[in-house]
């Protein structure tokens, strides 16, 4: 059992429920993790080519009290030695997020710590500021590529956040996985397509960018599904491949979400470039941010591949920062399916 830490390398316990992936983790401090447990129903949906809510929830009531032992005993830690607990409070599958949040106010209540609930999304851009010792630099651009989520936000400071752009329809990894669908790969639909586009080839067939009006930072995707779709149901006879389709999906949908981060960081003035979610995997994705950042002299802060996906370790170091910052909750609040910055 720890003694004597300092007040800000307080061991905080995080939790994270908001989808597919069951998950506890324990911070010592704003960017040290002890522990990170992640269980994930996701061959359980893998039939439905999606994530079944009600699966979902099952998973996460069967793995809620398994991951929290685990996520203890890998941080040597007891209850007792838990300063706060901090849990998604949303967006997410209303019923995923009320497992953890039920959890979190039980311990919360029980243990008489306190509870400090988190917006997944931030998390997700927090995880980026985990992979290095390197501060980042405000104004900055937090970018949320995940497969509920297309989300640009203007940064003044990792807890002062704005809302620039978001999608209108499909979430980019949401089109992955239905493009996936459509092309017979299987779900989800990111790491293949990132596979077999890398031996696709170029310019064989071209699909429309949806940039909507000018100087918009909001997302569409679902018309570059759709082409998809239209070129699957004729493609008889055509000189394309599978490869060569995914090549030009995912070109498609970069070339997009590329531009309108360029327009929201110069908007902005951002210095650093924060990016996060399950598609912020991708290396072609990687890559094209990182030329676009150093090309316009933008620190980029990419999430280490195995922290884009969810996790609980990025809720309990952003849990973390608002400890050491009094930022609490009360066991009054509620999970939210929707929940704006
Ligand atoms: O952040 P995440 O784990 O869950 C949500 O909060 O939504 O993201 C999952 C999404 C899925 O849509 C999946 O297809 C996508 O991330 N994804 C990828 C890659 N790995 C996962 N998309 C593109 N390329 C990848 N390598
Ligand atoms: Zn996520």
């Amino acid at each position: 059992m720890r003694t004597a830490l300092k007040k800000n390398n307080a061991l905080i316990l995080g939790i994270e429920t908001s989808c597919d992936e069951t998950s506890a983790a324990v911070a010592c401090g704003e960017k040290n993790i002890l522990s990170n447990v992640v269980v994930s129903s996701l061959r359980f949906h893998k039939k439905y080519s999606g994530v079944v809510p009600e699966i979902a929830c099952r998973h996460h009531a069967e793995n809620i009290n398994i991951v929290l032992d685990k996520a203890l005993k890998q941080a040597k830690a007891g209850l007792s030695d838990i300063k706060a607990v901090s849990v998604t409070q949303g967006p997410g599958l209303i019923g995923a997020l009320l497992v953890g949040v039920s959890m979190a106010k039980a311990l919360s209540y029980c243990l008489r710590i306190p509870i400090i609930p988190v917006n997944h999304l931030h998390g997700h851009l927090y995880a980026a500021l985990l992979s290095t010792d390197k501060a980042a630099r405000f104004p900055a651009t937090g970018l949320v590529v995940s497969g509920g989520h297309t989300t640009l936000v203007h940064m003044r400071g990792i807890d002062n956040l704005k809302l620039m752009g978001q999608t209108r329809d499909d979430a980019c990894g949401e089109a992955f996985d239905k493009a996936a669908r459509v092309l017979g790969l299987g779900y989800p639909g990111g790491p293949v397509i990132e596979k077999l586009a890398a031996k696709g080839r170029p310019g064989k067939i071209r699909f429309t960018r949806p940039f909507l009006e000018a100087g918009s930072m909001d997302f569409s995707f679902s018309g570059i599904k759709t082409s998809v779709l239209n070129l699957v149901r004729g493609m008889k006879g055509k000189p394309c491949s599978t490869a060569d389709i995914c090549r030009e999906f995912q070109d498609a949908v970069f070339d997009v979400i590329i531009e309108k981060t360029r327009i929201c960081c110069l908007k902005n003035r951002s210095e650093s470039l924060l990016v996060g979610g399950g598609v912020s995997a991708n290396g072609q994705l990687r890559k094209r941010l990182k030329i676009l950042c150093d090309r316009e002299g933008i620190d980029l802060f990419l999430p280490a591949r195995g922290m884009s996906l969810d996790n609980a370790a990025m809720i309990a170091a952003l849990g973390s920062y608002k400890y050491n910052r009094h930022i609490f909750g009360s066991l009054d609040f509620t999970a939210m399916s929707d929940m704006p910055f």
